[in-house]
């Protein structure tokens, strides 16, 4: 506690500035905790790093990604829950499943490809596998379905792989749900293998630039508002171009679109709304 307490003190406000901006530029997240609970963290990260000042952790943050990483794993938040936003599934399930079967009915071989953009520890991913499933009953023979799940925090994505969950993480799942899609190991729920394996997780850092296929959906639910304006405004043309014509981005429930993305056009379904890349002329008449 003293040893904290000391190196807390040592971390000016410069440092804690440059450390923002070092990790903004990183992964585009503006840290928005008060400087004092920043410096707590940092604080207790330099102990188990065995670093000596915040000053030596700066020399490592310009010079090594790894060391960004490792700090962001620490400092970003990671809340989430099993179908978080039950409207979001609910629309995925309901709506957007139902037309893409409709749309894609005479394709050979019918392929579902989905993003988790920002999975944290996996249940978003694992939710929209339960929707999925629930959507292509019956018909799930003839479909090659793929839900990629990325993140920046290997942690998360270590504990995502497990598929294993507290009784808490899935306060909105409905119980004949649980019955279908987890298995009971002690006081905690796993994720069925039917789940595990429609589930692909991999890390990956949505400021840079890598393109990995283009998707019927993307969620990517409350990451962008902890995004700084210039990262957000880079990062939404390029979901937009991840996706195919049709395809859906599904944010946050209270996250919206700036009034200047005109790229896609806004739909709900019951009270919960989200954006779709509109469907080639062509293609929507059908020629
Ligand atoms: C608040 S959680 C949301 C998790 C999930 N999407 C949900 O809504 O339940 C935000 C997630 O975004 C991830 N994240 C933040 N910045 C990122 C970046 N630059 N690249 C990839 N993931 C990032 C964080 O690690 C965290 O797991």
């Amino acid at each position: 506690m003293v040893d904290r307490l000391t190196a807390s003190m040592a971390v000016l406000d410069c440092e804690i500035s440059e450390i923002r901006l070092l990790l903004e530029r990183h992964a585009g997240v503006l840290l928005d905790k008060p400087a004092e609970a920043l410096c707590a963290d940092i604080a207790q990260y330099l102990e188990s790093r065995h670093m000596n000042s915040a000053a030596e952790l700066m020399g490592a943050l310009r010079n090594f990604s790894g060391e960004r990483d490792a700090l962001l794993e620490r400092l970003l938040p990671g809340d989430t829950t099993f179908f978080r936003y039950p409207g979001a599934m609910e629309a995925l399930e309901k709506r957007v499943l139902p037309e893409l079967k409709q749309r894609k009915k005479y394709d050979h071989p019918r392929s579902l490809r989905i993003w988790s953009a920002g999975c944290s520890t996996g249940e978003e991913a694992y939710s929209i596998a339960i929707a999925v499933c629930e959507a292509l009953k019956g018909d799930s023979g003839g479909w090659n379905v793929l839900i990629v799940a990325s993140d920046i925090r290997q942690q998360a994505l270590a504990s995502a792989k497990k598929g294993l969950y507290p009784r808490r993480a899935l306060k909105n799942v409905p119980r004949h749900l649980i019955t279908t899609y987890f298995s009971r190991v002690g006081d905690h729920f796993l994720v069925k293998p039917r789940l595990l394996s429609l589930v692909t997780f991999t890390p990956m850092n949505l400021a840079q630039t890598s393109f990995i296929g283009r998707f019927d959906c993307i969620f990517c639910m409350d990451v962008l508002p902890h995004f700084s304006l210039r990262q957000r405004t880079t990062l939404l043309p390029r979901l937009h171009l991840y996706l195919e014509p049709g395809g859906c981005l599904f944010l946050g429930q209270n996250e919206k679109l700036p009034a200047a993305e005109v790229n896609f056009s806004s739909q709900s379904y019951l009270s919960f709304a989200y954006h779709q890349r509109p469907l080639a002329a062509a293609a929507k008449s059908g020629k």
